[in-house]
């Protein structure tokens, strides 16, 4: 049985508001020594976003811990905390790089100035450099040292060469003009998808299995199907760019056909767009069951990614 949409609204809320204090919290013990670069860190990371990758984590945590027999209500490790602080922490740095105006060129992020429009291009860079490392240190603290070594290496591998930053590559190269390409445009949309998107979405429930110590072969299978999810958002993030506003997206909508992205739509039409998320949504549920099938939030959560607003 899957939870109403009120519900869920209402745990959505409850735990982005739990996560952003947990972000507050973590600069206040550690001022650094450049008050500008931080500055810029915290005015990105508290702008509000949806914080679906740190609660994905939360939550399939939760999920696979009770899974194991640790009762309904399992209390949450300091490790998942980290994990999922590390995941908002990388998210927003590819936010903040792809606005910038070698990339996306996007003045608006979050309902705000984009990090380079409110600061200066320099210091959106190093912010963004700033939050990457920072992920990775926290990584670096789980105090269990497996599982430190595992979350790094799985966030690392999702992040750079196989991960988002090669679908970025892919998204830049393949913006505006024609390559000369061996693979399908249909190919190519899906290889950007699941890597600028998908790896991130991925890991965030990979995380949440390992911290609840699930064995790799099952991290590995919670991963695959995130992957699934991500391609999904990443397909109702393209709709969205053509059938939304700015006002209620927080960011500047109709630019990827003005930019000549290739998106789903533009190479699908929008009809067959959806049917292709509604049928890789399917196929990530299924992968996901031995999971989801412990938390109605975590499963409202996953159906509900196609259908969101914003
Ligand atoms: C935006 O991600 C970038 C994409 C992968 C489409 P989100 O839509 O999750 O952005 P925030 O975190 O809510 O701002
Ligand atoms: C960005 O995709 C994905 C990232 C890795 C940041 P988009 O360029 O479509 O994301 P938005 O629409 O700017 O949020
Ligand atoms: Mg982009
Ligand atoms: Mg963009
Ligand atoms: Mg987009």
């Amino acid at each position: 049985m899957v939870m109403d949409e009120a519900t869920l609204s209402a745990s959505l809320k409850r735990e982005a508001e739990a996560f952003e204090q947990r972000i507050e919290a973590h600069f206040r013990g550690q001022p650094g020594p450049s008050g500008r670069l931080e500055e810029a860190m915290r005015y990105s990371l508290l702008a509000g976003g949806k914080r679906l990758r740190p609660i994905l984590c939360l939550w399939t945590c939760d999920a696979a811990m009770r899974g194991r027999g640790n009762g309904d209500a399992p209390e949450r490790s300091e490790a998942v905390w980290k994990a999922a602080l590390a995941l908002e922490m990388l998210h927003t740095y590819s936010l903040i790089h792809d606005d910038l105006p070698a990339m996306d060129d996007d003045d608006l992020r979050r309902g705000q100035p984009s990090c380079h429009r409110r600061f200066d291009e320099a210091t959106a860079i190093l912010a963004g450099d700033a939050l990457q490392t920072e992920a990775f240190d926290l990584l670096s603290q789980i105090d269990d040292p497996r599982l430190s070594r595992e979350c790094t290496r799985r966030l690392a591998r999702a992040s750079g060469r196989w991960g988002m930053v090669a679908g970025q590559q892919w998204d830049i190269d393949t913006t505006g003009g024609a390559l000369d390409l061996t693979l399908s445009y249909e190919q190519i949309f899906k290889l950007i998808h699941r890597l600028k998107t998908g790896a991130l979405i991925g890991v965030s429930m990979a995380l949440g299995a390992a911290c609840a110590g699930l064995e790799p072969s099952e991290v590995d299978r919670v991963e695959e199907g995130g992957r699934l999810l991500g391609e999904v958002f990443q397909i109702v993030d393209d709709l969205l760019d053509e059938t939304s506003s700015t006002e209620e997206l927080g960011k500047s909508a109709g630019k990827d056909r003005e930019q000549g992205k290739l998106t789903a739509p533009r190479v699908l039409g929008r009809e067959k767009s959806r049917g292709r998320a509604h049928a890789l949504q399917e196929e990530a549920m299924a992968i996901l069951e031995p999971v989801l099938s412990h938390s109605e939030e975590l499963e409202g959560l996953c159906r509900r990614l196609i259908d969101r607003e914003r």
